[in-house]
């Protein structure tokens, strides 16, 4: 969830470093530091070390006077060890060694004790200190009795043997007095990527990389990077061999991590939902609807899903919503059975497998812990499985047999939106394909293809009411409670609609199934609770209007979202926005956007931090 960065070459590491934090704010942003190496005037070659509590800014106050340096480390934290103070933030320096890191380590405290007994003492509560002194522990010990190999070869040993004895999911980064230039990574299930232009960059996100170089090096979990100004060597850690790794070339445009003139990222990226979805789409529709969709490793896409029986579909958050919607899709067009799952119970449970089982997992960050857990256990278990992620090169993407790419781009807003427009593009598109190659004769999947082509305009039409929504949404200011109701695949779009709304103001909301209203949320109705009712012209419509009354009639206040020429909704709704009739596929993607819009209008209204809600992070690499 923490961001990292480093830095070696010729210029001067503060500007990139600071630089690199500020694209990464956005993992975790309750504290940051940087530690620069570089000859101080008093002591020589030494680490100067600057952190600060709260957002980048606050530290960026702190390095006015910074040492020239060419080498440097920085780190921006999402607090799991020890409060958001100055003294837990990284970098945390022991002896020779100024350390970073991302994830956790497990047995942290084991390690700790075991260096206390050794008489090392600690400044914080981090189980990243633990790391840093245990490395320099080893370190200290081999440079004791070295017999002529170079102070590199020691740290890597070092390191190899630190590596081994702290356990879990982390990445750390760090440098070494006696290996001025060089700095070190350790990947252990975190991420970790690399890029040379004019110097060496390595950091936790591909986002902090862009402007330097689209060639990336991504890293393996067990894998070492040594990288120096002009180089970079990769070493398996359980042997230090040598590693061949071949850079990816990545096609984002670093300008897509700009906000462009618009007040939030969310705010643009809201925007960006039609043209990233004809992104994701592009060269993949097929000739007419009885062809097949285009995908990009068409045989193993047959061979996989010719002998899938069963699938069940594992996310978290607002990626689970949309595998909630890709069941209705599944079993509409494909007549595959689906099961939905949130990935943190799933890798916990003994789940019945049978032959045929197919997992597919979802994920816009594509590195969330969870999910890839349940994706390793699928892959354990000897399953086939999938993958829709929207970060190139992410673990998930990699270690997922197939790979179905959302075109979405970086998406920095810690709530997301165009990630789930386009999952769910992806996801019916996906059930389409799957439901003509199973020979489903289903008269509902006709014209998927054709309202798929169709769904960019759709979009733009919907953003064209942004205004009114983001009014609807400052209207809620004075209620206690915000129901989204909805049924069918407007059920998943009420549980995004509460969970966007829970993020970014901070008020209480909850997502029902019209029907469940009166099993008990119904005792909550009275005049300071509105519901946010999706309901299209579909099959279960005249269903959710007799919820309504129900509403009504203990004087809630409804907001209808519907179709235009809808007059029953509208008459029931105290406000009402109505949208242009869609193919049934689509509107998913389209009755999002109002629900987006309405919590991004209140939470500016509440003048909440809609792009750093607080506690969030966007990418939650730990448990
Ligand atoms: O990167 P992922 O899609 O795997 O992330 C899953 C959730 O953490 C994520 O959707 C989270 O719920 C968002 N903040 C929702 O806006």
């Amino acid at each position: 969830m923490c961001g990292i960065i480093g830095y070696s070459g010729s210029g001067d590491a503060v500007p990139v470093l600071v630089n690199g934090l500020k694209r990464m704010e956005y993992r975790g942003y309750d504290s940051a530091g940087i530690a620069l190496l570089g000859k101080l005037p008093k002591s020589g070659l030494d680490f100067w070390v600057r952190r600060a509590e709260g957002r980048v800014t606050n530290l960026e106050s702190k390095l006015k006077d910074h040492l020239l340096a060419h080498q440097g480390i920085a780190h921006t934290r999402w607090a799991t060890h020890g409060a958001p103070t100055e003294i837990n933030a990284h970098p945390h320096c022991a002896g020779s060694v100024s350390l970073v890191h991302n994830g956790i380590i497990e047995n942290h405290a084991e390690i700790k004790d075991r260096l206390i007994a050794e008489g090392i003492s600690f400044q914080s509560q981090t189980d990243t200190e633990v790391f840093a002194q245990l490395l320099n522990y080893e370190f200290s010990r081999l440079l004791k009795s070295n017999k002529g190999e170079s102070p590199r070869q020691l740290v890597l040993k070092a390191l190899q043997v630190s590596g081994a004895q702290a356990l879990g999911h982390y990445s750390v980064l760090f440098m070494v007095k006696e290996c001025p230039g060089s700095l070190f990574a350790l990947h252990m299930g975190a991420p970790v990527v690399a890029c040379k232009a004019e110097g060496v960059f390595v950091a936790s996100d591909l986002q902090a990389l862009l402007e330097y170089g689209r060639d990336l090096f991504f890293l393996k979990p067990g894998q070492i990077l040594v990288a120096h100004p002009d180089s970079l060597e990769f070493f398996k850690a359980s042997d230090l061999s040598l590693e061949d790794v071949s850079s990816e070339r990545i096609e984002w445009a670093a300008e897509k991590v700009e906000k462009d003139g618009y007040e939030h990222f969310m705010l643009k990226e809201m925007f960006e939902q039609p043209l990233t979805v004809a992104e994701t789409l592009s060269g993949r529709l097929p000739q007419d609807e009885d062809s097949p969709f285009l995908w990009d490793n068409p045989i193993a896409h047959q061979e996989i899903w010719s002998k899938s029986k069963r699938v069940t579909l594992v996310a978290c958050g607002t990626a689970y919503h949309a595998a909630m919607i890709g069941k209705y899709y599944f079993e509409k067009m494909a007549r595959v059975p689906v099961d939905v799952e949130l990935a943190s119970e799933f890798r916990y449970r003994d789940p019945v497998i049978d032959q045929g089982h197919l997992i597919g997992v979802i994920s816009q960050s594509g590195e969330t812990a969870d999910t890839l857990a349940a994706l390793r256990m699928a892959r354990e278990l000897g399953l086939d499985t999938f993958s829709i992620c929207n970060v190139p090169g992410s673990t998930i993407a990699r270690e997922s047999q197939l790979s179905y790419p959302t075109k979405a781009g970086p998406e920095i807003g810690v709530a997301s939106t165009k990630a789930f427009t386009n999952q769910l593009t992806i996801l019916c598109a996906l059930a389409a394909d799957i439901g003509r190659l199973k020979g489903v004769d289903s008269a509902r999947r006709k014209g998927v293809a054709q309202a798929l082509a169709r769904l960019p305009q759709d979009l733009e039409r919907v953003l064209s009411f942004s205004d009114e929504f983001m009014e609807m949404g400052a209207g809620l200011s004075p209620l206690k409670t915000i129901l989204f109701i909805g049924r069918g695949m407007m059920y998943p779009i009420a549980l995004e609609g509460a969970l966007k709304l829970k993020e970014i103001t901070y008020r209480h909301a909850e997502g029902y199934a019209a029907g469940e209203l009166k099993h008990g949320p119904i005792a909550m109705v009275d005049e300071k609770l509105a519901a946010v009712v999706f309901g299209p012209d579909d099959d279960v419509l005249a269903k959710t209007l007799s919820n309504l009354e129900e509403v009504r009639a203990r004087n809630g206040k409804i907001i209808g979202i519907g179709s235009d020429d809808n007059s029953a909704f509208k008459k029931i709704s105290d406000e009402y926005i109505g949208l242009k009739s869609l193919h049934w596929s689509v509107a998913p993607m389209a009755y999002v956007i109002p629900a987006q819009f309405i919590s991004y209008g209140l939470a500016k209204h509440l003048g909440c931090d809609i792009d750093k809600p607080r506690n969030l992070a966007k990418s939650v690499t730990v448990e």
